[in-house]
């Protein structure tokens, strides 16, 4: 297929995860080709993010309607996009970006930008008659199935307890296998709230599908991750099952600038300590957002501290986005990035981004938002970026296992494919 015709548009709002209002966005191709996408949406967000059109009438849905953002879809965006062949899907995405022409994606909306983005590449995919992560494959990568950073317990923003970290993901890194990652996963899931209801804990979930217990301090979770891993009868170890943080440490940072960890206020070198002293005691391999995205001192101190040791990955301070990735990799901040094809707007600017990251050593790992739906693109997005990481919240919950079986069903489709972190 050397040029393809958009001949049709829909766009709906429908409820994410969270129950707020969302996009749902089809696109069909001349010859019959359909594509669908249901746009995520981040709690926790990076200030520099692209930006949710959202209605503003707070009669309705308190506001967060995106009923403008649908007619956006159906009227300018449509009117740009038929009547003319387009030889791929970076031509669409740019012509999204220049018909939008702002930074942020804030006069079309990032939320309407990244759901025709996303069908789009879906309907090609299918035109092609390939599956949608073998479409998205760049020629030079090897596909790979991820290890999955399982969302256990959860804390600040995403959920009502007293965590200050927002959240404490396993990552089964030494699994044989797709199948029995997801199997452990969902077997220390078991045993952790098996253990938390036994000690009278709650046990509900935050917006992932994490644990929300009423624990206060880091170790006492990490302690309870630690001990459900050997319950469950797997190792807890860095190269078995790890421990992954996101502290999302812009999200408990003070005005003052320093950092609100269980009641204490701590500078950030004291932070960087304490990711120290808890990398000591348990088997952590990754932290995210461990300093606010402001923080660019921090993010150096934390990087020469620890980077050695631990892949420190950038979400708020890096947002997806290929120029603020390039700028962070310029300053030496990190060593990872996450990659959430809503932050930035369009799969081919998150193609670009994991691409840079590539070049530069930078690993990748690729992520779900807290409100999500069951749309799966992720699951095809980190196959064909060989990336070999995934976070995709707890394994439990439609719109988070929905993603977890995408990559169970493609795993057993080709068996050829190789699972685990990239590199090893
Ligand atoms: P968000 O949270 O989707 O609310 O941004 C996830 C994260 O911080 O990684
Ligand atoms: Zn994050």
């Amino acid at each position: 297929m050397c040029a393809f015709h958009i001949i049709d548009m829909g766009a709906m709002q429908i409820l994410d995860s969270r129950g707020r209002p969302t996009l749902s966005v089809t696109l069909t191709l001349a010859g019959g080709a359909t594509g669908w996408a249901g746009v995520p949406s981040g709690a926790s967000i990076g200030t520099k993010e692209a930006v949710e059109l959202r209605d503003g009438d707070l009669s309705r849905y308190g506001g967060a309607g995106v009923t403008r953002a649908a007619a956006t879809i159906t009227g300018s965006i449509f009117h740009r996009l038929k009547g003319r062949p387009w030889h791929s899907l970076a031509d669409v995405d740019q012509a999204l970006i220049e018909l939008d022409g702002t930074p942020a994606k804030a006069r079309l909306g990032g939320n309407a930008v990244v759901g025709v983005s996303m069908a789009t590449a879906r309907a090609v995919a299918a035109a092609h008659g390939q599956q949608l992560w073998e479409y998205l494959t760049p020629s030079s990568v090897r596909p790979r199935l991820p290890v999955p950073h399982f969302n256990l317990v959860s804390g600040g923003v995403l959920a009502s307890n007293r965590l200050d970290f927002q959240e404490f993901m396993i990552a089964p890194i030494g699994a044989p296998s797709m199948a029995e990652a997801v199997r452990a996963g969902a077997e220390i899931y078991a045993a952790l709230r098996h253990n938390l209801a036994a000690a009278g804990q709650p046990t509900g979930q935050g917006d992932e599908g994490g644990i929300a217990p009423d624990l206060v301090e880091p170790h006492e979770v990490l302690t309870a991750i630690v001990t459900a891993i050997s319950d469950a009868g797997y190792v807890p170890a860095r190269d078995q099952v790890a421990i992954a943080l996101d502290p999302a440490a812009s999200h408990f940072r003070r005005d003052d600038g320093a950092y609100q960890v269980a009641g204490e206020r701590l500078s950030s070198l004291e932070l960087i300590e304490l990711y120290a002293r808890l990398a000591a005691e348990y088997p952590i391999w990754s932290i995210e957002d461990g300093l606010g995205e402001d923080d660019i001192d921090g993010w150096r101190h934390l990087t020469d501290r620890l980077g050695e040791r631990l892949q420190l990955v950038g979400d708020d301070v890096f947002v997806t986005n290929p120029a603020v990735i390039e700028q962070g990799i310029a300053r030496q901040l990190g060593n990872a990035a996450l990659i959430k094809v809503n932050q930035v707007g369009t799969v081919t600017e998150t193609l670009q981004a994991m691409e840079l990251c590539r070049k530069h050593g930078y690993a990748q790992m690729v992520s779900h938002r807290s409100g999500e739906t069951v749309d799966d693109f992720i699951a095809e997005l980190v196959v064909a970026s060989g990336c070999g990481q995934v976070k995709c919240g707890a394994p439990a919950r439609g719109e988070r296992v929905i993603k977890y079986n995408r990559l169970l069903h493609i795993a057993s489709q080709r068996p050829d494919l190789a699972y685990g972190l990239a590199g090893r």
